[in-house]
């Protein structure tokens, strides 16, 4: 049984790093090839089973409604021109029984203050967190991350943090654990800090944007102060559960690309290219022909 039915999606952030693509629209509508950050995240959560979306919003964050609700003018015009195939494409953005819910974040105080905004539709179940901004790429016939994550879960009942080996003078980018080898693939949080300098990281081993997380997180996120950058970070909420409840840092199979940063953007851009079947051929002969414009081998 599949005990994972509530994702959250934070997605009030700023992006102020794609400024001015930013300016009026949420970086997590920008698009890879031809969906947005925030659809790849949303199908990654219901193939891993999940029928209750939760979006942490703020102001600016319309599009990412207006992108899951039914879209009445361009569906009728649609219709009219008989253009089924994009029909199908823009009813098919959400399956019929999966629900979305908005919650507005009023002020930017942190993603721990942002995951303890879906409290009240959560309540203690365990549930997911998607950054959408960490785009999983994943093989043909591997299972997405998050699904990865929640057979752990239903197998081990506990929180479950992705994690992901990266240089050194990275660490003060991202929460770092340190861990104790548990079996294949897992390991045993023993330790969490929010963006430490290199010198000072207990590891390298770095949380990335995705989340099991056991519902006791909101009773420990309650009663945090504020932490690295002044805001309340879901890392420090996930150090003070650890004291009592097991946390496992999973080794997931897949490609992760940190689409808040405009390389990891663009990384991700040229990986979908090179697969989806509408562009992968043309744009492999223009990547060629740019390299060798470039003096490239
Ligand atoms: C957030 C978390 C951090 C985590 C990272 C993953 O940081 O606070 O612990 O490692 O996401 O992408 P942000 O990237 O929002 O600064």
């Amino acid at each position: 049984m599949n005990h994972i039915r509530k994702a959250v999606f934070p997605v009030a952030g700023l992006g102020s790093r794609f400024l001015p693509a930013t300016k009026a629209q949420p970086k997590e509508m920008l698009p890879i090839v031809d969906k947005p950050l925030i659809q790849y995240a949303v199908e990654e959560a219901v193939a891993a089973g999940v029928t209750e979306l939760i979006f942490i919003t703020g102001r600016n964050k319309r599009a990412i409604e207006d992108h899951f609700d039914k879209a009445y003018e361009l569906e009728s015009e649609l219709e009219a021109a008989g253009k089924k195939a994009l029909l199908e494409v823009v009813r098919g953005v959400i399956p019929k029984h999966v629900s979305c819910i908005y919650i507005r974040q009023s002020a930017p105080l942190g993603l721990g203050h942002a995951v303890l905004c879906a409290r009240p539709v959560v309540g203690d179940e365990p549930f997911a967190v998607l950054l959408a901004d960490d785009f999983m790429d994943t093989a043909p016939g591997q299972k997405p991350v998050l699904a990865q994550m929640v057979d752990v879960y239903n197998y081990e009942r506990c929180s479950v943090l992705a994690v992901q080996d990266v240089p050194r003078e990275h660490t003060r980018q991202y929460g770092i654990v340190s861990v104790t080898p548990y079996r294949e693939g897992l390991e045993t949080v023993s330790g969490i800090v929010e963006k430490p300098q290199p010198d000072v990281a207990p590891s390298t081993l770095a949380v990335v944007g995705r989340y099991v997380l056991s519902g006791a997180i909101f009773d420990y996120l309650e009663n945090l102060g504020t932490g690295a950058g002044g805001e309340i970070q879901l890392t420090d909420g996930i150090a003070a559960m650890m004291k009592d409840e097991r946390v496992l840092a999973y080794h997931y199979a897949g490609q992760r690309y940190d689409c808040g940063s405009k390389l990891g953007y663009l990384k991700a851009t040229a990986a979908i290219g090179l697969k989806h079947p509408e562009t992968a051929e043309g744009f492999r002969v223009c990547l060629a022909g740019l390299l060798d414009g470039l003096g490239a081998p």
